[in-house]
């Protein structure tokens, strides 16, 4: 809670191509939550620098990813989109943060366990705290709600955590955040091994939809998907993992339940329901990606936007930036 408003917080790391797995579990929900909350929606550039980046290609992605946040609709006058290094109140309350989080409680994070063994070759300490920076984005703005993908909802657990600890010594300083993960779109599997989660960084391309793909992509990236032997189009995820995959993301996108569409393609073979799924994916993402290209061709708007997005964070970030250097006996001279 900010004063009165309930506040909502979520960011997205500009680093990669999103996939449909982030759209369903994730941007397509974000809209929702401006009519109850305060809402922010943060492009977290500091979060990807954990992993080596390529420059031009960082700046390119953060201008991609505000854009795609509109595109996603995502209204800027009713939600504040903003650039995390724009705001350096995220860095300094991170510092502040780390002194109140465990050694041993970063070292189990799911996350860090998995990008460590992967990049074994630069396993550096923003890697390691890299969920205390994400729980002063979300400390910083008294946020009540935290709507993630399930992925990242350990990172969420742990906020709490450190929200906790830091309230029991210096009472009512931080608002204990709730994470909320999407149930639609909760598990989007690979299209090359069901039984896998979709990443945007699978390197078999034919395994990942991206919201960016064009049409023929699509349908033919679903054409290609894993099946199983059988020729029924029924739900079941244990033996029919591929199957049921699609059957989760037709759904999603055409809010048909899976009865419906276990009934609408009775009889009808495996060629069919790809074609299918692919047709409705591409038709939902079709607006989503007209409306990114015209976001993304006004440079000088999206620069505007992160200037005033900024400029409306700052403001709840610096109130509470100075109250938890107040409290913890930080000299303040007006
Ligand atoms: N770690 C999140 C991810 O990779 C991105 C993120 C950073 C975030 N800060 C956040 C998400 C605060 C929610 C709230 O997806």
């Amino acid at each position: 809670m900010f004063g009165d408003q309930k506040v909502s917080f979520s960011g997205v790391q500009p680093s990669g191509n999103l996939t449909i797995g982030n759209y369903l579990g994730a941007l397509r929900n974000f809209s929702a939550y401006s009519e109850a909350y305060k809402t922010f929606y943060c492009v977290v550039d500091e979060h990807a620098i954990t992993v080596r980046q390529v420059p031009a290609e960082l700046r390119r992605r953060t201008y991609e990813t505000l854009a795609l946040y509109m595109a996603c609709g995502l209204d800027p006058e009713k939600n504040t989109l903003y650039v995390q290094s724009m705001v350096h109140e995220h860095a300094e309350l991170s510092w502040i943060l780390n002194c109140f989080t465990m050694f041993g409680e970063l070292s189990r994070m799911t996350q860090f366990k998995d990008k460590s063994a992967k990049h074994a070759d630069n396993i550096n300490a923003g890697l390691f705290t890299y969920p205390v920076l994400m729980a002063s984005d979300i400390l910083l703005y008294q946020t009540d709600v935290v709507p993630v993908g399930v992925d990242q909802k350990q990172h969420v657990e742990l906020c709490r955590d450190i929200a906790t600890r830091f309230n029991q010594v210096y009472p009512d300083t931080f608002t204990i955040p709730e994470p909320i993960v999407a149930k639609q779109g909760r598990k989007i599997m690979s299209l090359a091994e069901p039984e896998k989660k979709m990443s945007k960084s699978d390197e078999n391309p034919n395994a990942v939809v991206y919201i960016l793909d064009d049409r023929d992509t699509i349908i033919r990236k679903f054409k290609r998907a894993v099946t199983d032997s059988e020729s029924e189009i029924r739900y079941d995820e244990a033996a029919k993992p591929g199957v049921s995959n699609l059957i989760t993301i037709y759904s999603c996108f055409t809010g048909k339940t899976v009865e419906e569409i276990e009934r609408e393609f009775d009889g009808k073979g495996y060629g069919d329901f790809k074609a299918a799924v692919g047709e409705a994916c591409a038709d939902a993402l079709a607006p989503v990606q007209a409306e990114f290209n015209r976001r993304l061709a006004d440079k000088a708007g999206l620069e505007a936007q992160m200037k005033k997005g900024a400029e409306e964070a700052s403001w709840y970030a610096r109130r509470t930036l100075s109250k938890v250097q107040k409290k913890l006996g930080f000299v303040q001279i007006r």
